[in-house]
């Protein structure tokens, strides 16, 4: 069976980015593969944290992949901190990452901009994705395009490993879904949707209402000739409102040209809407079933127990591999 893994750093409510981009696609491999799906706390240390905001987000970050269709019957879901060989793989991959590479990463380099103070964590954070990966042996990790250097830099030290001592680690392949691998923000369309925008109207949140909704797309930025066609250079606001369409719908991006070739914005920025909340509310309905309830420990810690055995057996044998271990006399 092909091993699945993939993450997602619990740093505030999800958006549409996230679920079209991800999660969606996270519920459509369970049923054929073993897969682990992660709440990456430790990621989320990298910047500043309010400790009962974080709580809350972990939380709130579990109930929603179970909302969204991660079935734990098929899934095994858990809390990074709660598997500490995420963090002594992450030590030991630490070990033999060079810093020239870490700086090059595309994120650190976003994210560390103009900072006076810059946290060592934000530097290494990639290694600690690649032992988040590596542990458990993963054979594809399914994310959106902003993690594709990360993993092309997991898959080079999981081969540095192999070489440099033994073959340990299998090498992980990245998988980018065609559509939604890059949600843009509503307000400014070249630019990625995420959750730190200080635009409200930039993203949905997965838990915002049906009116939010439809005001945030309604007053999404698109441009002036009134053609709803797919060209992510020329129109990318029109573009974007067309990928988060198709992923709601189920249309594909050619239908949905066709059915509106003579229909204007207006129109279009309404059934997109629709189609969004379409997705989104019976989701939160099953999230608010799960934030407050025991079973939804039950679920963690039953998926603790489980990374823990798998995970803890792929570090003993780095261990030995490496020599970081003792020559026993009796
Ligand atoms: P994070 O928490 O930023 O995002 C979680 C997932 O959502 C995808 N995503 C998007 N996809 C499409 N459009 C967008 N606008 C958009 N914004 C976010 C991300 O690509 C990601 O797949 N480093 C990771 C978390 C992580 C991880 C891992 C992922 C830690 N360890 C191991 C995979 C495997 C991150 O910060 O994702």
């Amino acid at each position: 069976m092909t091993v699945i893994f993939s993450g997602i750093q619990p740093s505030g409510t999800l958006t549409l980015g996230n679920y079209l981009g991800a999660l969606k696609h996270f519920v459509d491999l369970q049923d054929d593969n073993d897969c682990y799906f992660c709440v990456v706390n430790q990621h989320a240390i990298t910047v500043p944290q309010d400790p009962i905001t974080l709580r809350k987000n972990i939380r709130s970050l579990a109930s929603l992949y179970l909302a969204a269709g991660i079935d734990p019957t098929k899934s095994t879901l858990f809390i990074q901190s709660e598997v500490p060989a995420h963090a002594q793989l992450g030590w030991i991959l630490q070990c033999i990452s060079y810093i020239g590479e870490l700086e090059r990463m595309t994120q650190f380099k976003d994210k560390s901009n103009g900072k006076e103070a810059v946290s060592a964590g934000l530097l290494t954070y990639p290694p600690l994705m690649a032992a988040d990966i590596l542990l458990y042996q993963a054979d594809l990790v399914p994310v959106g395009e902003d993690q594709k250097q990360h993993l092309e830099l997991t898959r080079d030290l999981a081969e540095r490993f192999n070489n440099r001592y033994r073959e340990v680690f299998t090498i992980p392949e990245v998988s980018i879904p065609k559509v939604g691998a890059r949600i843009m923000s509503l307000q400014e369309p070249m630019k990625k949707m995420s959750k730190s925008d200080e635009n409200q109207n930039g993203f949905i949140s997965l838990l915002d209402d049906a009116k939010t909704i439809e005001r945030k797309i309604k007053r999404a930025q698109t441009d002036s000739d009134g053609l709803i066609r797919f060209d992510k250079e020329n129109k990318p606001g029109v573009s974007n409102l067309m990928s988060i369409y198709s992923l709601c719908s189920g249309k594909s991006l050619q239908q949905i040209e066709e059915e509106y070739a003579n229909k204007g914005y207006g129109e279009f920025k309404t059934d997109v809407a629709q189609s969004v909340v379409e997705v989104l509310q019976p989701l939160q309905d099953r999230y608010y079933d799960y934030i407050d309830s025991t079973k939804l420990d039950d679920i963690l810690d039953a998926g603790a127990e489980q990374a823990n055995k798998v995970a803890l057996k792929t570090l003993r044998k780095v261990e030995r591999a490496m020599g970081l271990s003792r020559n026993r006399k009796k």
